[in-house]
């Protein structure tokens, strides 16, 4: 049997591994921080149309059950990505707060989506519908991870 959950899991796992880098980076060299942080945006964006067109397009059909109740709670892909180009435009002045602002939401977000939602998915879909929600999942990944600008190494 498969599930949604773990794949989302890993995704989630690779995006810190790129936050983590741009915060080595950060501490060594702010301008250079800046191209890790902008490769590190351009994957979280790829990540939430990820899950946007994947899986939100469930939201009709998952509406008014358990599924659908926690899906609302999902909504915060926007008000992530508003802190981070707040960090990205100020990078160069005092950002500790807001940096530890966006990682508490990020992770917040992460564990509610690994904990929560994408388990409850899994339990509440058949097997057809995720095996075709893991095929538009898994190509978008591919799409992503065969497209990303590699001169710094990410
Ligand atoms: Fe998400
Ligand atoms: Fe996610």
């Amino acid at each position: 049997m498969k599930d949604i959950a773990p794949i989302i899991k890993e995704e989630h796992a690779k995006l810190s591994k790129q936050w983590a880098k741009f915060i080595e980076e950060y501490q060594k060299d702010v301008v250079k921080s800046g191209l890790v942080l902008e490769q590190f945006k351009w994957n979280l964006q790829k990540h939430f149309q990820m899950e946007e067109l994947s899986i939100y397009e469930l939201s009709e059909s998952i509406k008014g059950n358990e599924v659908g109740t926690i899906f609302d709670l999902m909504a915060d892909h926007g008000a992530i990505l508003a802190l981070l180009a707040e960090i990205e435009k100020k990078l160069n002045e005092e950002v500790k707060g807001k940096i530890q602002e966006f990682r508490e939401a990020l992770d917040k977000h992460e564990q509610f989506e690994d904990n929560n939602f994408y388990p409850l998915l899994d339990s509440y879909l058949n097997e057809n519908q995720k095996a075709s929600i893991i095929i538009k999942i898994k190509s978008k990944i591919i799409e992503k991870d065969n497209s990303k600008p590699n001169n710094i190494g990410l």
